[in-house]
């Protein structure tokens, strides 16, 4: 990855840093597109307000929540469930990169970025309260979406998807958990992102 990593602890210790964290939330499945194209996991993104997909998850005050409190609290926000997190679902910390084209003298964002495996029956009662109940639906969370993690003849599936744009680092976020989760091999993800570089050009 691009941007520099740095420990749970490390990261914390930057008192005038702003604080973000985000969450890929997971199931094994036994559900088949079209009846025979089996689904395998269901990986929970949103699209967001912005039209960019991402992470539930959002900023947090280390001042006031610990990072997984906070965690927990955007995402009863976001999904309308509290979902709790903890530290050991903790993957990664990193600064963000710097976007382009702003000039901002505001203090660094450290996006700290968690792992949760559920069972099916949790996620699906998520994306029922995510498209219902939950106070920023149609808001700052435009809706969960499941990424496909299976690529058709026609280029169709995560190729696809992975063509679509993403904030921060989400897409890089999501390629690494398919691979240390072992969710896709590393040659069908090869394949994924070559047929992504077609459609794109
Ligand atoms: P507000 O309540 O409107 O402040 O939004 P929020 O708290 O939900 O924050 P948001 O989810 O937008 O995340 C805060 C910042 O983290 C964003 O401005 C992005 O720069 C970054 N960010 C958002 N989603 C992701 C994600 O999925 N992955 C990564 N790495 N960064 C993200
Ligand atoms: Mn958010
Ligand atoms: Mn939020
Ligand atoms: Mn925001
Ligand atoms: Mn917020
Ligand atoms: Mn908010």
């Amino acid at each position: 990855m691009a941007s520099s990593q740095m420990s749970r602890d490390e990261a914390l210790e930057c008192t005038c840093c702003r604080h973000a964290c985000h969450v890929l939330l997971y199931s094994e499945t036994a559900s088949q597109l079209f009846g025979r194209i089996p689904i395998r996991y269901i990986v929970l993104m949103q699209m967001r307000f912005d039209g960019l997909l991402g992470f539930p998850g959002g900023f947090v005050n280390p001042l006031e929540e610990t990072l997984e409190e906070g965690l927990t609290r955007e995402l009863l926000e976001e999904l309308g469930v509290a979902v709790p997190v903890s530290k050991e679902d903790h993957v990664e910390s990193c600064f963000s990169p710097p976007r382009s084209g702003t000039y901002s003298s505001s203090s660094r964002l450290i996006l700290h970025f968690y792992v949760k495996k559920m069972e099916e029956e949790q996620i699906r009662e998520i994306e029922k309260a995510a498209a219902s109940t939950a106070a920023d639906h149609g808001l700052e969370v435009l809706g969960m979406v499941r990424v496909p993690l299976y690529t058709t003849k026609s280029g169709g599936g995560l190729s696809c998807f992975l063509s679509h744009s993403f904030i921060g680092v989400a897409r890089s976020q999501l390629m690494n958990s398919l691979l240390r989760l072992h969710l896709v091999s590393p040659g069908d993800l090869q394949e994924a992102l070559r047929g992504s570089q077609r459609t794109h050009a």
